[in-house]
């Protein structure tokens, strides 16, 4: 994959603590610049530890959560307080451990009983947060992405018809593990991201992350693949395990 920076960690605890350090950097630089980060969170397992170091110190302190603008890039169709929320993670974890202003948090609306009009909701959502008329793709700061080892990424799943979507900025589609209807941004949104974090972890990945990261084009069945960024490149943290069948040297392993 042509813009991918990748960097290597003994485990998870210390590629969360780079992915605090870089949200917290990243965060930093926009508030200097005139005070509105714009994040979308991914949902899943691996980003909790992430959002558990930037809820404690040193990282609270650092983070101008005033400034900061969260959004999710997809969410399950569960009511917010559902084991399963992707908020309710992020929630536990993190936003209700620091002050980020109430109308700041965009959470998808996904307890909807018709996930369509829930991402139609969402997409006024985000129009309305970056007063971005229909012909224009808000650019988030960060967008924090995690692989599933199917490729998918967001709620975007191999052979969707969702991966095709040019125009709208949230669709519903379903599947992945719980196998469930869901809300996600569209490629679209996440390749007009300013930075893209990705965070893989542990040896059931390391598969996939070889097929993403190293295999032949097939963004029908990895998704992931489709996610490259406009500009720069996007910046994979990955443990050794995850890490583990790639080929090429990692200069920056860690
Ligand atoms: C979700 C996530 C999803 C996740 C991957 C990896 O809602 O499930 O957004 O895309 O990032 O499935 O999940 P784990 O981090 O749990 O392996």
């Amino acid at each position: 994959m042509a813009q991918s920076v990748i960097r290597v960690f003994p485990d998870l605890e210390r590629l969360s603590r780079e992915a605090a350090e870089q949200f917290v950097r990243l965060a930093q630089q926009q508030a200097h610049e005139g005070c509105r980060f714009s994040v979308a969170l991914a949902g899943g397992s691996t980003p909790r530890r992430l959002y558990e170091l930037l809820a404690s110190e040193p990282y609270r302190s650092r983070a101008p959560w005033e400034c900061v603008d969260v959004f999710w890039t997809d969410e399950r169709c569960v009511p917010p307080d559902h084991p399963d929320s992707n908020f309710r993670m992020a929630n536990e974890t993190l936003l209700s451990r620091v002050l980020v202003p109430a109308d700041h948090l965009h959470r998808i609306p996904a307890e909807q009983r018709d996930p369509a009009s829930a991402a139609m909701a969402y997409e006024r959502i985000l129009r309305a947060c970056f007063q971005a008329p229909d012909d224009v793709v808000p650019e988030l700061d960060l967008v924090v992405l995690g692989l599933g080892e199917d490729g998918h990424t967001a709620s975007l799943f191999p052979r969707s018809p969702a991966l095709h979507e040019a125009n709208r900025l949230v669709i519903a589609t379903a599947g992945g593990v719980p196998n469930l209807q869901r809300v996600s941004l569209t490629i679209p949104v996440l390749t007009h991201a300013k930075a893209l974090m990705w965070l893989v972890a542990g040896e059931q990945k390391a598969t996939t992350v070889r097929a993403v990261l190293e295999g032949p084009k097939r963004p029908e069945e990895l998704p992931a693949q489709m996610v490259t960024p406009r500009r720069g490149a996007a910046l994979w943290l990955l443990d050794r395990a995850a890490a583990s069948l790639l080929n090429r040297s990692c200069p920056s392993c860690i």
